[in-house]
C-alpha cells in the first residue's frame, strides 16, 4: 500500500515525504520539477535511508497519472502540487486554474473510479480572507480571496468537498497559515524561484547579502508595531501534521463521507519587525531593511486557532520561531555551500 505526494520534491512536500518514510510509509512522488530540484530526492534518500518511488511528469497528463495508478496499490493521496505565487496567479490566471484544478480533478478522477479514498488536500489560510475576528478557527466564515491562487484554493476544498459527499469518501483540508524554516540536516527547505515574494525567504536573501535591503511592506497598521501580523508554522511541524491527518483518515473505518478540516498554525501571530529581530538574534546577523507603503492585497492580521488540530489529531506546532529562522539561515549556508 503506497501513499501518493504529488509535490512531493516541493518545499513543503518533501519535508512530508521525509516523515511519512519515518514513518514506514510507501510513498510514490510525482511531480514535474516545476519548482523543484531533483537533489531534492538524493537529500531525502540522505535523510531517511530510504528511496521513494518518483515520477517526473504534469499531473495534466492524465494517461502518465493511470499508469502510476496501475503500478501501485495507493491508500491515499497528499496533494501539494500547484502553482503557489499569488502575484503571478493575478497575472496568469488562466494558468493557475488549469494547473491547480486540471491537475486535481485527475486525481480525483483515479480515486473515484478505483474506489479510493483518503485524500489530503493543501489549502490555505487564505480562505478566510481578513476575518473580523482573532484568532481563526476552523468556522470562521469563508470570503472568496483576492487572489487567483486563493480561489484556487477555495475552488480545490468545494470540489473535494463534493467528491467526499457523492462518493462517501474520505478527505482532510489542511489550511496552512505561513509555512517557514528549513529542514534540521539543512537539506530540504524552500528554493524561491527569483526575487521571493515570501517575507522569510526575502529575510534570508537579505541576510546573506543576495538582496540589499529588505521592504517592509507598510508600518501603519493597528498592529504592535505597525506592521503586518501572521502565524508563521514551522514546515517540520507542519509536514507531521500530514502523518497525523493521514493517520485518523486512514483509521476512520466509517462507510459515510467524512470532511476533516484543520487550520495549521502556532496560535501566535509575529509583525514583520519581529520576524526581522527574531531573525537577527537567532543568528546573529543583521537584515537591513526600509520601510515602504503597504503591498496591495495584504491583510493586517491572520493567526490560527489550532485546538482542533491538537484535540483530533494529537498535533501542535513545537518549534519557536528563533529555532525556525535558525534552520532558515543554516539553509542558506547549505545553498551558498552548493553553489561554490
Ligand atoms: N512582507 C514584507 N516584505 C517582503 C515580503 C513580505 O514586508 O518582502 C510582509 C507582507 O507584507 C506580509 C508579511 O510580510 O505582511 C508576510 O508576507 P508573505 O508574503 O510571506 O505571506 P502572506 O501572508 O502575504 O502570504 C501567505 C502565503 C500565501 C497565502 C497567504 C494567505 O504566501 O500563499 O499567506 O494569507 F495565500
Amino acid at each position: 500500500m503506497a501513499i501518493l505526494v504529488t509535490g512531493g520534491l516541493g518545499y513543503i512536500g518533501s519535508h512530508t515525504v521525509v516523515e511519512l518514510l519515518n514513518n514506514n510509509f510507501e510513498v510514490v512522488i510525482v511531480d514535474d520539477l516545476s519548482n523543484s530540484e531533483k537533489f531534492i530526492l538524493k537529500n531525502i534518500e540522505e535523510i531517511t535511508g530510504k528511496k521513494p518511488a518518483f515520477y517526473p511528469f504534469d499531473l495534466k497528463r492524465k494517461e502518465l497519472l493511470t499508469q502510476v495508478f496501475d503500478a501501485y496499490s495507493i491508500e491515499g493521496c497528499i496533494n501539494f502540487a500547484a502553482y503557489k505565487a499569488v502575484g503571478e496567479s493575478q497575472e496568469k490566471p488562466i494558468d493557475y486554474y488549469e494547473n491547480n484544478l486540471f491537475s486535481l480533478i485527475n486525481i480525483l478522477q483515479e480515486f473515484k473510479t478505483r474506489g479510493l479514498s483518503n485524500f489530503i488536500f493543501s489549502s490555505s489560510c487564505t480562505v478566510y480572507g481578513q476575518a473580523d475576528e482573532m484568532p481563526i478557527d476552523e468556522n470562521t466564515p469563508l470570503k472568496m480571496p483576492e487572489s487567483v491562487y486563493g480561489k484556487t484554493k477555495q475552488m480545490g476544498e468545494e470540489i473535494l468537498i463534493d467528491f467526499a459527499k457523492a462518493y462517501n469518501r474520505k478527505v482532510s483540508l489542511l489550511r496552512y497559515f505561513n509555512p517557514i524554516g528549513a529542514h534540521p540536516s539543512s537539506k530540504l527547505g524552500e528554493l524561491p524561484i527569483g526575487v521571493p515574494n515570501n517575507l522569510v525567504p526575502y529575510v534570508m536573501q537579505t541576510a546573506a547579502g543576495i538582496r540589499e535591503k529588505l521592504s517592509v511592506w507598510g508600518n501603519d497598521y493597528p498592529t504592535v508595531d505597525g506592521t503586518a501580523v501572521r502565524d508563521y508554522i514551522y514546515v517540520v511541524d507542519l509536514a507531521k501534521a500530514h502523518v497525523a491527518a493521514l493517520k485518523r483518515l486512514l483509521s476512520n473505518q466509517s462507510e459515510e463521507s467524512t470532511i476533516d478540516i484543520y487550520n495549521l498554525g502556532t496560535g501566535t501571530g509575529s509583525s514583520v519587525l519581529e520576524v526581522v529581530k527574531a531573525f537577527e538574534t537567532a543568528n546573529n546577523v543583521e537584515v537591513p531593511y526600509k520601510i515602504c507603503d503597504r503591498r496591495e492585497g495584504d491583510i493586517t492580521v491572520a493567526y490560527a486557532n489550532a485546538n482542533k488540530a491538537e484535540k483530533e489529531l494529537n498535533w501542535k506546532s513545537e518549534t519557536s520561531l528563533e529555532e525556525a529562522l535558525r534552520t532558515t539561515w543554516e539553509w542558506q549556508k547549505y545553498l551558498n555551500s552548493r553553489n561554490n
